[in-house]
């Protein structure tokens, strides 16, 4: 299958607007890539492509891939629809950008869904524009993509969007997807969004080829020590962090097989610099991070 990374930061994309720390200073001035807010597009046949999360950054990063170009015919795209791992701000309020788009199909569990009905009510504004499929991304044995690819969804936190009221604490707010082509053996999972490491994840990885993973903090206190937010000291936003005793990075340890990306970069983290001493630490252990656009055969 085809993968293509759009995108590669966290909410607010790097530089954040509205933000001064020292990594976004540099990449203001230029030393450190800009990355766009995470999203991901993949295909088993290169002709139809399915999105995996949808950034308010999505236009921007449609037009960047040579692959979703539009045509043949005046409304002709590629893109056939989008599946969701959660129903963040940063990885939905690209269905607004794809508005009116036809025939898509969204993917998604069904508290996101309802997340997006009523505390980011999306859903009723975008079937005034076109009417869209909506789908249980959780529903029993899987569901096949266009193009030959087949998908599982595996719920692996229970992190709520902070729009959303008093969340239920016991509901599955966040799956992963294993995504397989069956022509090749080729197995992507996409975790983005890991608060820690889940029940099974381990059998999951040791099935992939390529792992896309949630590399939003390097470090427990890093949100505390790179700025001075209401959250400073708090847990990680539902975030597993990459280093430390339980971090990601020790997990992976214990798997020889899976290509393993992070992703989800907040602008805090010190994995944005190629030449930190975290660089150096992640590359150690076997993992990478990539740049916007990166293009990938699993
Ligand atoms: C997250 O992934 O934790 C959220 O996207 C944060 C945000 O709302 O920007
Ligand atoms: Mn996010
Ligand atoms: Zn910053």
């Amino acid at each position: 299958m085809k993968v293509i990374l759009l995108g590669t930061a966290a909410g607010g994309g790097f530089p954040q607007w509205n933000c001064a720390c020292a990594l976004c200073v540099r990449a203001h001035r230029g030393e450190l890539p800009a990355r766009s807010q995470e999203s991901v597009a993949v295909s088993g046949d290169g002709r139809d492509w399915w999105l995996l999360n949808a950034s308010p950054d999505i236009r921007t990063q449609l037009l960047a891939a040579p692959a979703l170009t539009p045509g043949p015919g005046p409304r002709d795209t590629p893109v056939r629809g989008v599946l969701l791992t959660d129903a963040e701000v940063d990885h939905a309020l690209g269905l607004t950008v794809l508005r009116g788009g036809a025939d898509l199909t969204v993917h998604a569990a069904p508290p996101v869904r309802d997340a997006l009905t009523t505390g980011l009510p999306l859903r009723g504004l975008l079937d005034r524009y076109a009417p869209w499929e909506w789908r249980d991304s959780t529903v029993a044995g899987g569901f096949a993509l266009s193009g030959g690819l087949t998908v599982t969804a595996h719920p692996v936190s229970a992190k709520a969007p902070k729009y959303v009221a008093d969340p239920d604490p016991g509901v599955p707010w966040v799956v992963a997807y294993r995504i397989e082509d069956p022509a090749t053996g080729g197995v992507l999972l996409y975790a983005p969004c890991l608060a820690v490491w889940p029940d099974g994840f381990d059998d999951l990885l040791a099935s992939a080829s390529c792992a896309l993973l949630d590399g939003t903090f390097f470090s427990a206190d890093e949100l505390g020590s790179a700025v001075r937010t209401a959250d400073a000291g708090q847990p990680l936003m539902g975030h597993l962090p990459v280093d430390g005793p339980g971090g990601s990075l020790t997990r992976l340890a214990r798997h020889r097989r899976p290509r393993r990306i992070y992703t989800h970069l907040n602008n805090t983290n010190p994995l944005l610099d190629p030449g930190s001493a975290a660089t150096e630490t992640m590359r150690g252990a076997g993992a990478e991070v990539l740049p916007d656009g990166a293009e990938l055969i699993v």
